[in-house]
């Protein structure tokens, strides 16, 4: 037998194992002053791209205005108990019922956090008779729910209906022998890729299987649809999306999440929902904070259609350079490149220190071995400067990386690295 911490004391986990060459850097860089399209990383400005702020609310002089008179009026303590017991307020009623309508649902129930309540709203719509079909791809909020699932659950290959049609007929199969039914969830956007979900042509299954269809729109809530009511209604089906989730971390610059549906699914929930019931309610700093974004996101459209213009600008110039941005259908934007671990580490390090621009990148094993991905979220707070700056460097790193230069740079660093 092993003594538990072994793992801590020795092999630090699959991120764990990279902090010391990581932290500070390429992973829990320290950001300094305030934070929008430009932001200080170690004492130099760069252009910002890994910032959930979609409308570019979180430095509007109304939003903070408001989130500061409601922080003196209430502080951060309120209301002081579980929704249930002693954490309903009108307000919080009122952005429900408010949020409710803006994305077309009979009803609407807060959460504290998108990702808690996503695990939760799971665990409270499935019992161990049901089956869940979900996306290969989900996000961990998703994964962490269908963990606690006593039942039955298959994946589906990416964004694949030809896949979602042949798990459908399996869950079917299972269902039929228990009694239960089917739960298939699928993400609006999927945050990573960029791609949407596929809702039309999942929706349209509903025709052949009898499930349940619940979507996280993390990423499309306030960017897609005419109205901003996400990636349902950006495909036309938001009334066939029988519970939809969206969190106030991307397009609202908050923190906080809301479930929507039909009345009674929702009034089932406000009952069910473990992570609402046994955990202190919204503060209500956040919950004013999210009325007045809302309202903005309703009456000022023009924030959605300057995001629009500088996400175009964006992958319109990047695709004009001939930079793969692989298959975004959304703001969410992408670009790959080839190489390895140590030559994306040297790129991300010249991309902020020489060109000053400030973006995640992702590598192997988020994504295939060989290839680097550098992830972008454009904002309404970019400017036409911010996109032409990102665009010469992006040029640049892609001439350094494919003249050899970061393989030069980053077989140095690992000489230096073992003494030799
Ligand atoms: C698809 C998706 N779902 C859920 C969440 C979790 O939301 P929150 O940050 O409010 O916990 C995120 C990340 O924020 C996300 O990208």
């Amino acid at each position: 037998m092993r003594d538990l911490f072994d793992k801590i004391y020795k092999d630090k986990g699959p991120l764990g194992k990279w902090a010391s060459q990581a932290e500070g850097y390429f992973v829990f860089p320290k950001l300094e002053g305030e934070i929008g399209n430009r932001m200080k990383f170690q004492g130099k400005e760069v252009v910002t791209w890994s910032i959930n702020d979609y409308l570019g609310l979180a430095n509007h002089p109304e939003v903070r205005k408001v989130d500061a008179e409601a922080g003196a009026k209430y502080g951060s303590a309120y209301p002081m108990g579980a929704r249930m017991m002693s954490g309903h307020t009108d307000l919080h009623e009122q952005l429900q019922n408010e949020l409710a309508e803006f994305v077309q649902k009979e009803a609407a129930y807060l959460l504290n956090f998108g990702y808690q309540g996503m695990v939760s709203t799971i665990d409270a719509l499935v019992g161990k008779d049901d089956v869940i079909v979900y996306d290969v791809d989900a996000h961990a909020c998703i994964i962490d729910g269908v963990r606690l699932h006593m039942g039955k659950r298959f994946t589906y290959k990416h964004n694949d209906i030809e896949s979602i049609e042949k798990n459908l007929q399996r869950a079917t199969k299972i269902a039929e022998q228990t009694g239960g039914g089917i739960l298939l969830i699928s993400e609006g956007v999927f945050g990573m890729r960029g791609e949407q979900g596929r809702l039309k042509e999942i929706v349209a299954l509903k025709e052949k299987y009898n499930f349940r269809l619940f979507v996280d729109d993390a990423h499309g809530f306030g960017t897609l649809g005419k109205t901003g009511a996400g990636a349902g209604e950006e495909q036309g089906v938001q009334e066939q999306i029988d519970v939809y989730f969206a969190t106030f971390a991307k397009s609202m610059a908050s923190t906080g999440a809301f479930i929507a549906g039909d009345k009674e699914i929702i009034e089932y929930l406000k009952y069910n929902l473990r992570s609402q019931m046994f955990a202190k309610s919204l503060q209500m700093q956040l919950v004013v904070g999210a009325l007045k974004r809302l309202d903005m996101l309703r009456s000022m459209p023009e924030l959605k259609a300057k995001l629009w213009e500088n996400v175009n600008a964006l992958q319109n110039g990047l695709k004009e350079r001939g930079f793969d941005i692989g298959t975004t259908q959304s703001c969410v934007t992408p670009v790959y490149l080839k190489g390895s671990i140590p030559e994306a580490m040297a790129l991300v390090k010249d991309l902020r220190e020489n060109f000053g621009v400030f973006c995640s990148i992702v590598v192997y094993p988020v994504i295939p071995k060989g290839l680097i991905l550098l992830r972008m979220i454009p904002t309404a707070s970019h400017t036409m400067e911010d996109i032409q700056i990102t665009l010469d460097a992006f040029s640049g790193i892609r001439e350094r990386l494919e003249n050899g230069t970061y393989k030069r740079l980053s077989q140095a660093v690992a000489e230096a690295m073992e003494g030799k």
